[in-house]
């Protein structure tokens, strides 16, 4: 049976009441974007889990949508506001009571038995060359440039009705021809860590809305494509950048170091931190090692925070995960450091952290100053030998 023929039973409610909703929600966005028909997807990744952001409104509809629904497609869903699985006295009964009916409509319905926004972390890996259909921009920004899949931005009621029909409209990102850079951002010198990384996505959510080719990135590791892809994703509409591109028809602008130390300045405060905030986005399992061996046989010396799906965080050695609990880090399981606001409960002013995306939220929506500095800086500075 053809994409669309499949789409058009669904939408005479032939395969069911909840395939006929979304191929309803699917069809009208279809329209809006003018779309080539449907394409059918191999992931989803679904936004709007966290109660802050969908209240009580989106907690009802959810709970009515998972009565009937199924994920025909293997689908994640991104961080919570509050820790579902844990009893922590930090949160409000009300607020856990309430995220824990969100996270049980979507497992309902099929989702992994995690939260994360970095699904491509070993979670929700498509191939190269497969269409998704993924909400979290930080994720819908490394999935197109880093690991080649096509998706759009998606909201989270476009990636819930993709997931459950099996397809989504096949237009923007979905198609190789909107995918070329219009502008290209030559580098004139070599750029390093999360920091610099998120200071460039800065700057080309500044600079454009339109999507950029970047040359002169001599090596990037995948924690600095992940601060690049997050930083695009929060300060420009872009859902991708291109690696090295072809330059022929594309306006090439040249990047100075000073425009990079002033794009930085615009998103680092000059503060002392109090606390440091770590997994925005989420740890990769890579960055747990990595700290883990940083602060092996060390301890904070101001209260830390890190924030990890709980899957990622079961693939560390038991060595790696001791390294980490006596160092004195506390570690939150499968919610969003940005917004569960706990920096605000806590009563801190002003936080260190490496994410120019933390730097977005906590300062624009708990008023709360962030200084930017990469992970091995932060534990050179804030981590002591144990005596
Ligand atoms: Fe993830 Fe929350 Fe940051 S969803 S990207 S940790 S704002």
């Amino acid at each position: 049976m053809s994409v669309n023929k499949y789409v058009e039973d669904a939408l005479k409610g032939e395969h069911g009441e909840a395939e006929r909703i979304a191929a309803k929600v699917l069809m009208a966005i279809s329209k809006a974007s003018k779309s080539e028909g449907f394409i059918k997807i191999t992931s989803a990744h679904i936004s709007g889990v966290n109660y802050y952001n969908i209240g009580d409104a989106g907690l009802e509809l959810l709970n009515d949508i998972s009565k009937v629904a199924r994920f025909a497609v293997p689908t994640s869903i991104n961080p919570c506001g509050a820790p579902v699985l844990e009893n922590d006295a930090t949160f409000s009964k009300e607020l856990v009571e309430k995220q824990r009916v969100i996270y049980n409509a979507f497992m309902k319905m099929g989702a992994k038995n995690t939260c994360t926004c970095v699904p491509y972390d070993g979670l929700n890996v498509p191939k190269k060359g497969e269409h998704v259909s993924w909400a979290e921009s930080s994720a819908v920004v490394y999935g197109n440039s880093v690991m080649g899949i096509y998706t759009n931005k998606e909201g989270g009621i476009s990636a819930l009705a993709a997931a459950i029909l099996g397809f989504t409209p096949n237009y923007g990102m979905h198609l190789d021809e909107n995918r070329k850079p219009q502008k290209v951002i030559r580098l004139s010198f070599e750029i390093k860590g999360a920091v610099q990384f998120g200071a460039l996505g800065y700057f080309i959510g500044k600079l454009t809305k339109e999507i950029v080719g970047i040359k002169g990135i001599r090596a990037a590791n995948k924690e600095e494509l992940k601060a690049l892809s997050a930083s695009v994703g929060t300060y420009g509409p872009q859902p991708m950048f291109v690696i090295e591109p072809e330059t022929k028809d594309a306006e090439v602008i040249t990047l100075e170091e000073n425009q990079l130390k002033e794009a930085l300045s615009k998103i680092n405060d000059d503060v002392q931190p109090q606390a440091i905030v770590l997994g925005c986005p989420l740890l990769s399992v890579e960055e747990m090692k990595k700290l883990a061996y940083l602060v092996q046989g060390k301890h904070f010396n101001l209260p830390a925070y890190v924030f990890v799906d709980r899957i990622s965080f079961s693939k560390l050695s038991d060595e790696e995960k001791e390294a980490l609990a006596d160092s004195g880090l506390k570690i939150y399981f499968d919610i969003c450091p940005s917004l569960s606001y706990l920096p605000e409960t806590f009563g801190y002013t002003n936080v260190v952290s490496n994410s120019a995306k933390h730097y977005f939220y906590t300062k624009h929506q708990s008023k709360i100053n962030v200084r930017l500095m990469d992970v091995e800086e932060i534990v050179d500075k804030y981590v002591k030998m144990n005596v």
